[in-house]
């Protein structure tokens, strides 16, 4: 098939399964208040630091100037997530001395995404797939938010970062259109985001069973 109806099919795929990260009850808001926003927050600090650093990587990596400068963006757009959320923290009184985003290692996600070094797959998983689920996973941040009344927490998610991650999307999206042209191609794309589908529903399984998280932001 040609790229856009592949980039279209994909597009529906994905959804499909994203609307299981979405689940009504996870909007549904929980107990607990600054605190509980702080360690949030934190997760969302390793989220950003982990997309940052798999997107600096492989912009070292990548010969296509396109490519090498949609992860540049990308890995200057996260770092500056990264720069903004640890700022709210700190309006929000949090002590950040001595915090470490990667005491406990890149998370199975990251480490999955560092192992690729076909350019298709890294667009495919990394910025068509991952920043949709951050999408999602953001959107149900921001509702969690307003339901508890962090205001300023949602508007920054809304009126920033959410942007930008819907920008990343769209560059994963722009080029696929010029990326999967080919079925071997379209076969990796499609098996490099169903991969990372599978380890975020794994990751939101494991953070609802063991840490009791339900609105973690992504990346
Ligand atoms: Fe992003
Ligand atoms: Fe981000």
């Amino acid at each position: 098939m040609d790229a856009a109806t592949f980039v279209e099919e994909l597009s529906a795929a994905n959804q499909e399964i994203l609307s299981r990260l979405a689940p009504a009850e996870t909007l549904v808001a929980e107990s607990g208040g600054d605190l509980r926003l702080e360690n949030l927050l934190k997760i969302a600090l390793r989220n950003e630091l982990e997309a940052t650093e798999i997107a600096a990587r492989w912009l070292v990596s990548t010969a296509d100037v396109e490519v090498k400068l949609s992860f540049a963006r990308q890995a200057g757009d996260e770092a500056k997530h990264y720069r903004l959320i640890e700022a709210h923290l700190r309006e929000l009184g949090a002590d950040l001395s001595g915090f470490d985003p990667l005491a406990q290692g890149l998370s199975p996600l990251t480490v999955y995404l560092d192992t690729l070094e076909d350019t298709v797959e890294r667009v495919a998983a990394g910025q068509f797939t991952r920043e949709a689920i951050a999408l999602v996973k953001n959107q149900q941040f921001i509702a969690f938010c307003e339901a508890q009344g962090h205001t300023a927490t949602a508007t920054l998610y809304r009126e920033t970062i959410q942007k930008d991650e819907e920008y990343h999307h769209l560059l994963g999206r722009q080029l696929l259109l010029r990326l999967a042209t080919t079925p071997q191609a379209q076969e990796r794309a499609r098996q490099a985001a169903t991969r990372t589908l599978e380890l975020a529903e794994e990751l939101q399984h494991l953070a609802l069973t063991k840490m009791g998280v339900h609105h973690a932001p992504g990346c």
